[in-house]
């Protein structure tokens, strides 16, 4: 069973969005989906509770203390652990030692880009991503294709240690579906298309980590 963790040193970079996109991806190719939400705010718990009704829905497990590997069904086949915001090593631990990959968002702009360095430096001393047991991978989040700062911070990003897996626009089609309980996958428009063109990066990276 694939489980990716979904990490950042800053609130607001796109975790929950990321991580709600992904479990419905996973949810509605067929695999019996689980999202750990380990933020007190619960986004990603009331997103599935929002989801309830549907035949791709994903199952919310409490992440918020030590106990949630046994709250993990046995047959599930994906986990998306949604790490609580400002989580360093510590807090992050019992979740660096299950997951087959971390994915952390960063938005293009120059604190975020300063607040990912010594949270990535942090992550780092942890033995599997140091032992290369862990992948690590960026994803840039809220980009303006069209703008000069969104193709400076790609260009930036893709000269860090770390490679960067995934480029996503910025749009309010994420803020919708996440009040809906859907996802950019559960629609077909040719704008919904242009979306998910967006993930396929990300989604080969992850095919090639578990
Ligand atoms: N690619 C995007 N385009 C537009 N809005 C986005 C995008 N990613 C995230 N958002 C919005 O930004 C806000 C913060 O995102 P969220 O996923 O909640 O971040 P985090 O979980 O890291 O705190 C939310 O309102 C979300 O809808
Ligand atoms: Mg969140």
């Amino acid at each position: 069973m694939p489980t990716i963790l979904i990490a950042s040193s800053k609130g607001g970079s796109g975790k929950s969005t990321i991580a709600t996109n992904l479990a419905a991806h996973f949810a509605i190719s067929g695999k019996r989906t689980v999202i750990v939400d380990a933020d007190r705010q619960h986004s990603s718990w009331h997103w599935c509770e929002r989801r309830a009704d549907l035949d791709s829905a994903v199952l919310p497990v409490d992440g918020t203390h030590e106990k949630w590997r046994k709250k993990v069904p046995d047959d599930a086949e994906a986990v998306i652990i949604d790490a609580p915001a400002g989580a360093q090593r510590p807090e992050l631990r019992s979740f660096l030692d299950e997951a087959d990959a971390v994915l952390v968002p960063v938005l293009p702009s120059t604190f975020d880009l300063e607040a990912a360095v010594p949270f990535l430096d942090s992550i780092v001393q942890h033995k599997r991503v140091n032992g290369g047991k862990l992948p690590v991978g960026l994803v840039a989040n809220r980009l303006r294709p069209w703008t000069n700062a969104s193709q400076q911070v790609v260009a930036g990003l893709k000269s860090w240690p770390y490679p960067l897996v995934g480029e996503l626009r910025d749009s309010q089609g994420y803020v919708l579906m996440a009040g809906l309980g859907r996802s950019i996958f559960d629609y077909h428009s040719e704008q919904a298309r242009r979306h998910q063109d967006d993930w396929a990066p990300m989604l080969r990276w992850l095919v090639r980590q578990s």
